[in-house]
């Protein structure tokens, strides 16, 4: 039975990268898939979090994310540190996974790269055995994710395929990551060989699912391009890393393929092609901002929407991790 498992972490605002790289798809997967969407606290916590600020911040993520048009009652919402299961399962998990496996993901050494990557947490590089023990807790076979979570994927499908091959063939269906084209990656504004990301320290390289239409415009009209006029090519346009996000991004957030978007906006100057790009923005945005702003308000709605994800989400991972546990050889009295 195909089950999908998706999670993101509530670091700080939801952004468009995460939006159209992943919880757009959510959305419509949740139509023909039984889903459970996990806001990965414990993952935000292999860097140092505020207290208060990782609890607002898990209400906001809930908040977008039902703003964003999951449904609550279809799907299992939940918050990772709510159920046990993943920190039982994801030590099974450090004991699978090989120390190299883990010293070749890209991730770590990025992040580990922008501090003394002696002082990096050992969470932060025991981080992808805890994505692994998130999906297959639930012997997930789908996994809806951005380009930027391959990698992470490939490890869980492997660290799957060891446990098979110890302890039970097909114990873990090895999970299947689902990446949409052509979103994939949706770059920094301020620099296009980044990833728009949560962490950057500058809030102008991302557009936040919260910033109202003067924060969009701004954001928009500072983005960085260059002097000249969008190209007729695909293949030119690719040339200029800058110019490629942005019609990306208006290509993605209207649904179309970047070719239709480049037949519309071809020649035009990027002054033209940037009031465009923020009208569509807002248009996609301003509905889900006010609806985030109502859920916040009632934040005991929010937490009792999360509870209720946990119970169902626990309930399924139960009998998931005994057997892990029967397999494995603890004697459970
Ligand atoms: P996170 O919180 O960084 O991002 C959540 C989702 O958004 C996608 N994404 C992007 N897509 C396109 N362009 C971007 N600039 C961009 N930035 C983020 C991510 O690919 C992701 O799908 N490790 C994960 C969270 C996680 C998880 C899991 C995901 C924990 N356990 C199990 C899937 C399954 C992360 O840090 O995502």
């Amino acid at each position: 039975m195909a089950r999908i498992f998706s999670g993101v972490q509530p670091t700080g605002n939801l952004h468009l990268g995460n939006y159209l790289g992943a919880i757009r798809n959510w959305v419509k997967l949740q139509k023909d898939y039984p889903c459970l969407f996990c806001i990965v606290d414990m993952h935000a916590v292999t860097v140092s979090q505020a207290p208060a600020a990782l609890r607002h911040n898990t209400r906001c993520v809930a908040a977008s994310l039902l703003a964003a048009g999951v449904e609550s009652e279809r799907n299992i919402l939940f918050s990772q540190s709510a159920v046990p299961g993943h920190a039982q399962l994801a030590w099974v998990l450090n004991c699978v996974a090989r120390f190299g496996w883990l010293s070749r993901m890209t991730q770590f050494k990025e992040k580990a790269a922008g501090q003394d990557r002696e002082n990096a947490s050992v969470g932060l590089y025991a981080y992808p055995t805890l994505m692994a023990a998130d999906i297959l807790l639930y012997r997930a076979t789908h996994v809806p994710v951005g380009a930027d979570q391959k990698q992470h994927l490939e490890l869980t499908r492997d660290i799957a395929q060891r446990f098979n091959n110890i302890f039970g063939k097909n114990f873990f269906p090895i999970p299947e990551p689902i990446i949409v084209h052509p979103a994939t990656r949706i770059m920094s504004l301020r620099d296009a060989s980044k990833k728009m990301s949560k962490s950057d320290p500058s809030d102008y390289a991302r557009i936040n699912l919260t910033d109202d239409a003067d924060t969009i415009a701004l954001k928009v009209r500072k983005a960085k391009t260059d002097p000249a006029p969008l190209p007729d090519t695909l293949t030119a346009l690719q040339k200029r890393p800058e110019a490629a996000n942005l019609l990306g991004l208006y290509a993605t957030l209207a649904d179309l393929s970047p070719e239709e978007a480049l037949t519309h906006h071809a020649g035009r100057r990027f002054a033209d092609f940037k009031k465009d790009l923020t009208e569509l923005t807002v248009s996609v945005l301003a509905p889900m901002t006010a609806e985030v702003k109502r859920l916040l308000a009632a934040p005991d709605h929010l937490d009792s929407i999360l509870r209720h994800g946990a119970q169902r989400a626990d309930t399924l991972a139960g009998p998931i991790l005994a057997a892990v546990y029967d397999l494995i050889g603890f004697l459970r009295v």
